[in-house]
């Protein structure tokens, strides 16, 4: 009995272990793919009233324009996805909208991962994002 308990607490650290091993592999494009796109994607486009959720990239224009560095541009998303309080929202237009984001399940490694890649830049732009934007804020303003 006792080395079948202990056997079992064993196999379930292994378990644990290689969970964690196989997420740490992910990248932060992965991530945000599992996590993140399903709300925040291109699908649904520009149409606000398709939508569930701002493109991802409204999301990091706004954030960037207060965090413009990288630590607390990160810093700055992570603590949403973990927390979501209206008080420190960026984008308060989007809860009228939509509501406020609602809590997820991942870890806080993994949500600055994501926050890592979002800043880089390199994401999805739902089709006449690039059009809408200009079109609001002027050509030059791109970041
Ligand atoms: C179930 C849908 C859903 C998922 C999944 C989701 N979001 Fe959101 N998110 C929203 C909605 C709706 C808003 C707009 C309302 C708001 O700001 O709370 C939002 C807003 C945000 C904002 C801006 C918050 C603010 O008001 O300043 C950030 C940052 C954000 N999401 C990051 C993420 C990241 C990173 C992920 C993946 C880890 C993610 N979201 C997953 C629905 C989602």
């Amino acid at each position: 009995m006792k080395t079948f308990s202990l056997l079992t607490i064993l196999i379930g650290m292994f378990l644990i272990q290689t969970a964690n091993a196989s997420d740490g592999h992910k990248t932060g494009q992965q991530l945000y793919k599992d996590n993140c796109a399903s709300c925040h994607g291109t699908s649904g486009g520009m149409d606000m009233n398709k939508r569930v959720a701002p493109p991802i990239i409204a999301v990091r224009m706004h954030y960037i324009g207060t965090y413009a560095d990288k630590d607390s541009f990160v810093m700055a998303v992570a603590d949403w996805v973990e927390k979501q309080d209206a008080d420190n929202s960026l984008m308060r237009g989007a809860i009228r909208r939509f509501n406020i984001m609602p809590p997820l399940s991942i870890s806080r490694a993994d949500a600055e991962k994501i926050a890592e890649y979002i800043y880089e830049g390199n994401v999805e732009k739902p089709e006449g994002f690039q059009q809408h934007f200009e079109e609001r804020h002027g050509k030059n303003r791109n970041q």
